[in-house]
């Protein structure tokens, strides 16, 4: 029996034209996430939000992420950006381009953040700034990024979407130790920026303001909000969901970041609008060659813009593989379940819908052992004991269970 996390499943997605996987090669991971755990600490004690998950996303892939509501997803995204409240405690390595996420210093991160990594957050009408025109909010997001003048420490800040703080910031340190606005601090900055800003395509090392406007009206063309030019000038409220969705996505995008983190970006839409924006991903996904890290409840909608796909359970991830693997051959129960509990056209009228029986535990009394184990039909005395390790039940494809493992074997 093979275990723990195989370094051999990095795969170089080429698109079919729908966004997923047509053909696949090995290449070095762009991010790397081994062993993360995050605990909060609270005042009835610390409570584990996401266990020892492992995952690896390669230049231009689409890793999708489901669960149920409270599995870990939000979490293990925010700390990937360390957004994360400072009562949060990570642990674990998250590589991105080879360095090392959690030990950057917070003003490398805030470059890393935007043109590095970007992220479409869960609900964009409280990401947005409802006081600032659209077009603004984007613009700035270039100029925090252009080695401007108007790219100041303010600037950076606001980067950061309301109520998400990182720890560092409160502690109001910069590199080595030195308080931010330090001239050393300074240099450092610069050379930072010109390191994480400098991507092939970046349209921006240096922009005025208006120019920063003109690329905000282009990155909102880019994402099809009709007339561009009038939409940049007006606030949050008087787009509709689907308009502000993309305004997220414009602003995410326009640094030209390599990997973008898609939190829920469909989930408050209705089904016309959702397809529009999935389109929308996968267009600029190949435009751009944007990786993805896709983040969803909706296995529907995971199944459609994803060439691999993991599955989290009260913060651990029970299955990992390509989205054919995972959807024609689920290897763990609970996968198994969810997708036995989705209407097909072959589901008989009139018959009740198959569900999971039981409800998922809470993070305060997770047992030691699966987390599964209270709901599932397969468990055996040991699965009580201790979390079972991810084993490799066929090549590149991943379930947290000895017992279907050995079965599927
Ligand atoms: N600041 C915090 N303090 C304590 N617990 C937290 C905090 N933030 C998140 N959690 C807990 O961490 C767990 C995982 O939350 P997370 O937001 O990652 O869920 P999710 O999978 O994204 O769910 P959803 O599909 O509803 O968005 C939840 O139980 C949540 O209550
Ligand atoms: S480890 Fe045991 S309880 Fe958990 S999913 Fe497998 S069989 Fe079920
Ligand atoms: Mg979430």
């Amino acid at each position: 029996m093979k275990s723990s996390f195989p370094s051999t499943t990095l795969f170089s997605a080429r698109t079919d034209g729908i966004g997923r996987a047509a053909t696949i090669g090995l290449v070095s991971p762009l991010l790397e996430v081994r062993n993360l755990t995050v605990e909060f600490v609270t005042t009835q004690g610390n409570v584990t939000a996401v266990r020892d998950v492992s995952f690896q996303i390669a230049p231009g892939e689409v890793l999708g992420l489901v669960g149920e509501s409270g599995s870990g997803k939000s979490v293990s995204a925010l700390a990937i950006l360390r957004l994360l409240p400072p009562q949060a405690r990570i642990h674990g390595n998250i590589q991105f381009r080879g360095e090392d996420l959690l030990t950057r210093p917070e003003p490398e991160m805030r470059h890393i953040r935007g043109a590095g990594i970007s992220m479409i957050f869960q609900e964009p009408m409280t990401a947005l700034n409802p006081v600032m025109r659209v077009g603004d909010q984007i613009a700035e997001a270039v100029l925090a990024h252009a080695g401007s003048a108007a790219g100041s420490k303010e600037l950076k800040q606001k980067q950061i979407p309301r109520g998400l703080k990182s720890a560092r910031d409160d502690k109001n340190i910069g590199l080595n130790g030195a308080p931010e606005g330090a001239p050393l601090q300074n240099e450092l900055d610069a050379g930072l920026k010109a390191r994480f800003t400098r991507t092939p395509n970046s349209p921006h090392e240096k922009v005025t303001k208006a120019e920063a406007w003109r690329l905000a009206v282009e990155a909102l063309r880019t994402v099809a909000i009709a007339d561009p030019d009038r939409r940049a000038r007006d606030y949050p409220h008087q787009l509709s969901g689907g308009q502000r969705q993309r305004v997220m996505i414009a602003m995410a995008v326009v640094n030209r970041p390599s990997l973008l983190i898609a939190d829920e970006p469909t989930t408050a839409l209705d089904v016309t609008i959702q397809a529009q924006v999935l389109d929308l991903l996968s267009e600029l996904r190949v435009k751009f060659s944007l990786a993805m890290l896709f983040i969803s409840h909706d296995l529907a909608v995971v199944s459609q813009v994803s060439h691999r796909i993991g599955v989290m359970y009260a913060g651990s991830l029970v299955e990992m593989g390509t989205a054919q693997e995972v959807f024609c051959r689920p290897a763990h129960p609970y996968t198994r379940g969810l997708l036995h509990s989705v209407p097909t056209l072959r589901t008989e009228r009139g018959q009740p819908l198959q569900t999971i029986e039981g409800t998922v535990p809470a993070i305060t009394g997770l047992p030691p052992g699966c987390a599964f184990e209270p709901r599932c039909s397969w468990r055996i005395a040991s699965c009580s004991i201790e979390l079972p390790p991810l084993v490799e039940v066929a090549p590149g494809h991943l379930a947290r269970c000895p017992v279907v493992s050995a079965e599927v074997r």
